[in-house]
């Protein structure tokens, strides 16, 4: 077992990661003192896989374990949900000592971190991810939030977990698809921070997805630490963790382009770095080779087509005008300047915008 630690001062906390950790939850709830008292809100589709394993586990240590298992899907990471679970946890007399888990991917960890860091003004919270990008970013941060009706993760809040626990054998039910979704962000965290993490994934992208553990664990373990390096700098995103937003400014507008039912969200991010570097290569910034280098890995990664996706510029243009990065109407947005490195936001062209999206158009097709 890999324990990667986000340094947070009196909110630090450890993320286990390894295989094989869900069957052994129980004592690592023990060891962190978790109260008696534990919920767990999870899927459909990953209660039916794992919801027994981490109960029998927990329950083995003593624990009381209650469990509520939503439909798969974003359309749960909303108020109505979260009221429903709100009454839930009223009627089952939760008090502030329970602890509340998130057992799935990206949305049961955004929406159940909603609930604890609401619910009785806050009560200790622990997240299980299951998914590839739940593991490498979602868990991992303390963002957690829901959408509402006119635009997603718009309501929500900074809420740090006691502790995260990545088991990656549970990645070999997760289908093909959401791993290349997570490897969107892994591409990610190589492409600003770290060239030779970037060679690393290079080189183990067919044992990635033949589901080999120990490839996995370093991925999802180098992926942990470079994001706490970059949350423990900069947790409220004042300045450094804008980077992580590297490829999401245009992938956050296709992805809203296809009503979130085209591209899953790695997907989107994997077709935003295409543009935003090919924006870079276009301001002189990174060279053609380095470019072409990421290209080459992303292309290993089938995406679905772009073609069901409008791809009306000025629409785009009004996503991202409306994305809470943008500042007085002005787009920004950070850089890379080679494998492993990118700069901070900083003012991109519209025209240079327009011709990525143009890019990005024939690359999809
Ligand atoms: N908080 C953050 O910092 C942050 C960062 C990135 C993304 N997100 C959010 O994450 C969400 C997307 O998360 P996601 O991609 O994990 O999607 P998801 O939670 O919808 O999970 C994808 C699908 O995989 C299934 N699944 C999960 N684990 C499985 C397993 N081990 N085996 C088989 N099936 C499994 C789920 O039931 C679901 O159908 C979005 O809402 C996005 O906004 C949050």
């Amino acid at each position: 077992m890999h324990i990667v630690t986000v340094p947070l001062g009196d909110r630090s906390y450890p993320i286990y990661i390894g295989s094989g950790l869900l069957r052994q939850s129980g004592s690592i709830f023990q060891r962190h003192g978790i109260g008696r008292s534990i919920v767990i809100v999870s899927d459909t589709h990953v209660a039916e896989l794992y919801l027994s394993t981490v109960e029998k586990s927990l329950i083995a240590k003593k624990f009381n374990v209650h469990s509520i298992i939503l439909p798969p899907g974003e359309q749960q990471k909303r108020l109505n949900t979260a009221d429903r679970i709100y009454t839930e946890l009223l009627k089952r007399n939760i008090e502030r000592s329970a602890t509340i888990v998130a057992l799935g991917g990206g949305v049961i960890g955004d929406l159940t971190g909603f609930i604890a860091a609401t619910y009785l003004r806050g009560i200790g919270f622990v997240q299980i991810p299951t998914t590839l990008l739940a593991q490498v970013d979602s868990s991992v941060g303390g963002k957690v939030g829901i959408n509402h009706m006119l635009a997603k993760n718009m309501i929500g809040a900074f809420y740090q977990p006691q502790f995260v626990l990545s088991d990656a054998t549970v990645l070999r039910t997760l289908p093909k698809r959401e791993m290349i979704s997570g490897m969107g962000e892994i591409v990610k965290y190589g492409m600003i921070l770290d060239q030779k993490f970037f060679r690393y994934i290079e080189q183990h992208l067919d044992r990635a997805f033949a589901r080999d553990s120990a490839v996995l664990s370093h991925l999802i373990r180098k992926s942990c630490e470079l994001k706490a390096y970059i949350v423990s700098n900069d947790e409220k995103e004042q300045h450094l963790r804008a980077i992580l937003n590297f490829g999401h400014t245009i992938g956050h507008a296709l992805e809203h382009a296809g009503h979130y039912g085209v591209l899953k969200h790695g997907e989107a991010i994997l077709y935003g770095m295409v543009a935003e570097a090919h924006i870079a290569f276009r301001n002189g910034m990174i060279s053609s080779g380095e470019k072409e280098r990421l290209e080459r890995l992303i292309q290993q990664l089938p995406l679905p087509l772009l073609t069901p996706i409008r791809l009306q510029s000025a629409a785009l243009l009004n996503t991202m005008m409306k994305d809470k990065k943008t500042n007085n109407g002005i787009i920004r947005m950070p850089l890379p300047s080679a494998i492993g490195t990118v700069l901070l936001p900083s003012n991109v062209d519209r025209q240079f915008i327009l011709d990525a999206i143009d890019y990005v158009k024939v690359y999809g097709s």
